[in-house]
């Protein structure tokens, strides 16, 4: 997982708790790295340790934890990544783009980022579907991500998903 990934979710409990809950997330973490360089790669389960100790300490769910994740990580991918973004003038077109375009200059940018594969399928101006494909799998995040574009683009969404196999179909609606 790239070092922005842990810059945004250093972020994400600063803003919801402080920096004394982020310096004793680390703690309890007992994890070497403390500080992260956002261009450089750290074992995904780095992540996972720092995410399930703050799941812990601060007794959160880890559903609903990552959907608002997901919403808070848009809003700063998208502000690192504004050139990549602002050619959009609506949240299907870039969820379209999402991964023959966008991804792949993430991973231009991030060398050796480990993006995962969407499938998006448009069905008219306010419906799309989007299959999910990752080893990581992380619907939630995905969930909360697409809440965070729809603010971005001052929309109203709503979205069902289920697991297809190994995947996972989401049936999006913005309004
Ligand atoms: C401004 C637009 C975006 C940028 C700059 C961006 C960038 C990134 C970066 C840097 C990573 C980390 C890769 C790694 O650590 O190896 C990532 C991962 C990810 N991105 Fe994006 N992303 C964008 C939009 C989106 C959107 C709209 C979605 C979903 C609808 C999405 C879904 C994901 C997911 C789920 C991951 C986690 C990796 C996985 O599941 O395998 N991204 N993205």
């Amino acid at each position: 997982m790239k070092g922005i990934m842990f810059n945004i979710f250093e972020s994400f409990i600063i803003k919801n708790f402080n920096d004394e809950a982020w310096e004793e997330i680390l703690e309890d973490s007992c994890v070497d790295e403390t500080v992260f360089i956002s261009p450089r790669s750290y074992d995904d389960n780095i992540f996972a340790t720092l995410l399930n100790t703050a799941l812990q300490l601060k007794q959160l769910p880890i559903e609903k934890t990552l959907v608002s994740f997901g919403r808070f990580a848009f809003s700063k991918l998208a502000k690192h990544s504004h050139h990549l973004v602002e050619k959009y003038d609506n949240p299907i077109s870039l969820l379209e783009e999402l991964d023959g375009i966008i991804h792949v200059e993430v991973r231009k940018i991030f060398k050796g980022a480990e993006t995962p594969k969407f499938i998006a399928k448009r069905i008219d101006d306010e419906n799309l579907e989007l299959t999910y494909i990752s080893k990581r799998n992380l619907p939630y995040l995905v969930e909360g991500l697409i809440y965070g574009l729809a603010d971005y683009f001052g929309k109203d969404v709503s979205l069902k998903w289920e697991q297809d196999l190994e995947n996972y179909k989401f049936h999006i609606t913005f309004k």
